[in-house]
């Protein structure tokens, strides 16, 4: 465990008070909490666009299952990158549509790339990528 430390800082009043507005929608129990999380989401992204060290991430379609050959062609991109997917989970949403979940691990470009391939699919019509890492400096 490190050391806490304390600082101040100063804010424009304003700023301030909307940042206070959307941390306690948010149920942040202090500010602390809540620029601790802005912090290292920071941080995170930061790994993310300049280290090319293996990490994680996850990404979430939604898709319609009746259009032809894309449950398919999704799990082709899945197969032929196995080496990098650990992970799917599929739920069947209603009647039409499918969620799916799929956990990578690579490198970060790596995990951009087949990302963007799934989520670019013809017939996806929400898909996100959610880029995390165990972060050893982060946490
Ligand atoms: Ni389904």
């Amino acid at each position: 465990m490190t050391k806490t430390i304390r600082f101040g800082m100063s804010i424009d009043e304003r700023l301030l008070s909307r940042f206070d507005d959307l941390i306690s929608d948010k149920g942040y129990a202090n500010r602390s909490e809540a620029i601790r999380d802005l912090i290292r989401n920071t941080l995170v992204n930061d790994q993310w666009e300049n280290n090319d060290e293996d990490t994680i991430g996850t990404v979430t379609l939604v898709y319609d299952h009746h259009i032809r050959e894309l449950s398919d062609k999704l799990i082709d991109h899945q197969h032929t990158h196995y080496k990098h997917i650990i992970s799917s989970m599929h739920v069947h949403m209603d009647h039409d549509h499918c969620l799916e979940v799929v956990v990578l691990k690579g490198k970060p470009s790596e995990i951009k790339k087949i990302s963007d391939t799934l989520i670019g699919a013809k017939g996806v019509k929400h898909g996100k990528l959610v880029a995390t890492t165990a972060g050893k400096e982060v946490y």
